[in-house]
């Protein structure tokens, strides 16, 4: 199969590239794509240098899955220019997620909406994809009324720049100085700052409604009761989140746990007594999803709270979209280079 990546150069796409080498797809053709202000860098792929070539529409010329991570302006313009060269999608931004017509997928929980794609399949926001992977469990086992979640979101879900600033401003402030604030809503070192995105009428902010949003399509459940409050905290990498689940049945933590423990992609990792639960710099690099700190509440017996952390970087985003790709690989959903069967 023959692949670009549009956004190589990004935090995101980097990733991209080594989930890509890692994985079992067979990379016939790879092509990298940047602004250009990356053309003509190298990147590493298996044992060869491959030159960053600026995004353009004819980039996509021969390419069969292009996975895209540019921003959403980026992916508006030049997503459909792929899908006229013969090319699947897999889009990272959020450009097209609430699109009727577009799949919007989790491989653990709703693999087989790839077969419906158009040419585009979206790739949740990195906080909808690790909320949905313990939901879908409580979904299928009990049914859910409401979830309430809070984010500890990490500074590189703001790119490559997020990840920057933090470093450098809170350089600054231990060397005295006031950190200041170009990325985030608030300099981040050693604050706390429940903004994410700009703010609806509603009160709610960007981050939050796509949560919201996002999470009730995933699961195919439109009147899902959802409410996100999204924050961000000086974490270089790793979302972190409180969820609070109302049950329409009650079930026994043992049993919550058992049916966590058995979900693909999720890791159960609740002995509190030995303080060990997830934490964001133990989930960085790795590709599953760690569940922790589950507990029924003490009012209410069809209430469950949990503690889910992720690397947003990885099953965020880039193992997610490449696990996207090997779905539409075993299913036989990419167009062939010789003859087009669409
Ligand atoms: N970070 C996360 O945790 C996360 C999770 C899920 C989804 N996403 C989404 O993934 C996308 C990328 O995020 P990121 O965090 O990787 O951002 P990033 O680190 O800022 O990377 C952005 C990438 O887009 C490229 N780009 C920017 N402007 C461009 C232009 N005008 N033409 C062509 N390429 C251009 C950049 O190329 P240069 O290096 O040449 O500038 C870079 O490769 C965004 O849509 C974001 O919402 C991010």
């Amino acid at each position: 199969m023959v692949f670009a990546i549009a956004g190589a150069t990004g935090a995101v796409g980097r990733e991209m590239l080594r989930e890509l080498e890692e994985s079992d797809l067979p990379v016939a053709g790879l092509r990298l794509l940047a602004s250009e202000r990356s053309a003509g860098s190298k990147l590493r792929f298996r044992s060869t240098e491959v030159e960053v070539e600026p995004l353009r529409p004819e980039a996509f010329a021969g390419v069969q899955v292009a996975l895209f991570s540019a921003g959403a302006e980026r992916s508006l313009l030049f997503a459909p220019c792929a899908v006229e060269h013969g090319a699947v999608v897999i889009d990272n931004s959020s450009a097209f997620r609430m699109d009727p017509r577009v799949p919007l997928v989790v491989p653990e929980v709703n693999p087989a909406e790839c077969e419906r794609h158009q040419g585009i399949i979206a790739n949740p926001n990195c906080s909808t994809i690790q909320l949905v992977l313990p939901v879908k469990v409580l979904v299928d086992a009990v049914g859910v009324e409401r979830l309430v979640v809070s984010t500890y979101q990490s500074a590189s879900g703001a790119g490559q720049s997020g990840i920057e600033e933090l470093l450098l401003e809170t350089r600054r402030f231990l060397d005295g100085e006031s950190p200041r604030a170009r990325i985030f809503a608030h300099p981040l070192p050693f604050e706390v700052v429940p903004q994410i995105g700009e703010f609806s009428s509603s009160g709610f902010s960007q981050e939050e409604i796509k949560m919201i949003q996002e999470t009730r399509k995933i699961l195919g459940l439109p009147d899902l009761q959802v409410a996100a409050t999204c924050v961000r905290v000086p974490v270089i990498r790793g979302h972190s989140e409180s969820v609070t689940v109302d049950l329409e049945r009650e079930i026994a933590v043992e049993e919550v746990r058992r049916r966590f423990a058995s979900m693909p992609g999720l890791v159960v990792q609740d002995e509190p007594a030995r303080n060990n639960y997830p934490l964001a710099r133990v989930a960085q690099g790795r590709r599953e999803t760690f569940v922790g700190r589950i507990r029924k509440d003490l009012d209410r017996a069809r209430t469950l709270h949990f503690w889910v952390v992720s690397d947003n970087l990885l099953k965020g985003a880039a193992t997610n979209a490449v696990q996207i790709a090997q779905q539409l690989a075993c299913r036989r959903l990419v167009r062939s280079l010789a003859t087009d069967p669409r």
